[in-house]
Order: C-alpha cells, then structure tokens, then sequence
C-alpha cells in the first residue's frame, strides 16, 4: 500500500471512531454538564483517547522531567485531552499535531470552550514531515499512535529535529512481540489502520538511529491487557451512539476488530512500552 493510501486508511479510520467531538459533547450533556462554564478537570474523563487516562499523562510528565518553562509538542495529539491537561496540571505551553482534520477541528473546540486556547495550540498535519522550525520544543509526548505511522524512523527523525538538544522525547505505543504472527499484522493494519509495528528492542534502535538515548523502556504489556478488556467493554457501552451515528455494519467491524486487538494482548501477541529518550 502506498503512503498516501495508508495515510487516507487512517483519517478514514479516526473520522469514524466511536470517540468523537459529537460523542464527547452528547455524553457530557447527558451527564447533566454544563457546556458554558466546561473545565478541563471536567472534561478529562471524557477526552484521553489512549490507555490510562491522565494517570499515563502524569506518568510521561514525570518520565521527562516537565516543568512551566517547557514548551511541549504532543504528537498524534487527537481531540486534545493530554495536551490540556498538560498545561493545566503543569503550567506548560502545549502545541498538539494530528493528522485528522476532525480530530484537529475537535481539539480546538474544545480547547477554546475550556478557556486553554492562549497555551494549547494545534496544526494539522502528517507527523513525518512535521511543520515545526528546528530546535522548537524541550519536550515531546506521544500516545498510542505511532502504531499507525508506517515510517517509524521518519518521524522519530523528524521529532528529533523539532527538539532542542537534549529535549526529552517520552512516549507509549502498541508494540509487537517475538510472538506476533504475519496473519496477525496483516489483521490489524486491515482492520485498525496500524502500520509497521516494531518490537520493544526494535523501537529502541530506531531511537538511536534517529539521534536519541534511549533512558528507560518499561513494557506494559500484562497492565494494558487488563485495562484493554475494560476499554472493549466501554466501546460496547457506546453500542447505541456508534449504531446512530455510523450503522450497525460499521458497529460490529469495529467490535470484532476490537476483540482481536484484545485478544491478541491476552495470548502475548502485542505488548506496550513506555519509552524516555534524550537528543543527543
Ligand atoms: C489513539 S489516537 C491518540 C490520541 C491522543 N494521543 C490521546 O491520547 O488522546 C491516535 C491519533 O494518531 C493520529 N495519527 C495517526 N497517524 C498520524 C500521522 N502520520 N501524523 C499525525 N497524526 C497521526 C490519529 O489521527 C489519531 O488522532
């Protein structure tokens, strides 16, 4: 597949994900919030789009060592959750990239209605020809996103010129393992738009070669595991909102997309990592 059609798999893939803007702002409605006066402590129980909720947000923070004078790039940032809770919880400016326009439209929207617009900013773009100066940000973050970016060393290349010399770059994704099979792949670049997904060892070679250190590699493997059978059930409590906003058919692709991702955790043919890596 080319570039460009992986790329259009994976708006394609966001643009149709049970975790929305609409969705965001239905479920808070329905919990009786009131939109006028919406704060990001409000708001972060409805808008982290990857595992852990603000708890793995805290956790990168601590891992790079993030402080109010830091200007932090959260890349593959989605509808904006961990960047407002960054600047929020610590003081930093925060400029989120996303490749998907309605995620980017979304970050936006709510980052003004949570009065953060003068420290969260967010660009549109592909995270592998990053839009950025050189040397801009003492800190990059990513979450669960790299998996789909079939060029893993382009965009830690592309990370690495964007930091200053020693910024830290922390960040967690989906890894494969000795045990991922070639099926396996093949399903979930198919059905979850990933791309290219490395192991932990693998990962921290790529960093090296793109110009980092790496400082620490933790697998999360056997928490995420737990916690992605919770999320499979929480994406089967959104049954209803998916159904009316995208169809059934759409519904249960998802859902037995979903199930082999979970399963794939269950039998040690996915792992995670969280990884710290200083520019040399
Ligand atoms: C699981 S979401 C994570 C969102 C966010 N990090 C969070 O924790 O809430 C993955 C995001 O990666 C973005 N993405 C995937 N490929 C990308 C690329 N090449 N460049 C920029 N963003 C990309 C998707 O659009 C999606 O919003």
């Amino acid at each position: 597949m080319s570039k460009d059609t992986h790329l259009a798999e994976v708006r394609t893939f966001y643009d149709s994900h049970p975790i929305s803007l609409p969705q965001i702002l239905e479920k808070l409605e329905r919990d009786g919030v009131d939109l006028d006066t919406l704060t990001e402590e409000t708001l972060q129980a409805y808008d982290q789009d990857h595992y852990s909720g603000v708890a793995a947000n805290d956790a990168l923070a601590k891992r790079a060592g993030l402080t109010e004078s830091d200007h932090v790039l959260d890349i593959c940032c989605g509808l904006g959750g961990p960047a407002r809770y960054l600047a929020r919880n610590y003081g930093c400016r925060v400029t989120g990239v996303d490749l998907t326009a309605s995620r980017i439209e979304g970050a936006k929207r709510l980052t003004r209605m949570t009065g953060q617009a003068d420290r969260v900013t967010f660009h549109c773009a592909d995270a592998m020809n990053s839009p950025f100066p050189d040397d801009e940000f003492d800190v990059a973050i990513s979450q669960e996103a790299f998996c789909h970016i079939p060029d893993k060393g382009q965009v830690l290349s592309e990370t690495a010129r964007v930091l200053k010399s020693g910024g830290r770059l922390a960040f967690t994704d989906i890894v494969a393992t000795e045990a991922t099979s070639g099926e396996s792949r093949e399903r979930l670049e198919r059905e979850l738009a990933f791309a290219g997904l490395c192991t932990i060892p693998e990962y921290c070679q790529r960093l090296e070669r793109a110009g980092f250190t790496v400082r620490q590699a933790d697998d999360l493997g056997e928490i995420w595991r737990d916690i992605l059978i919770e999320r499979l059930a929480m994406y089967r409590s959104l049954k209803d909102q998916t159904v009316d906003r995208f169809g059934l058919a759409h519904f249960e692709s998802w859902d037995s997309a979903y199930a082999f991702f979970v399963g794939q955790y269950k039998i040690g043919g996915l792992s995670g990592v969280r990884l710290l890596a200083t520019r040399r």
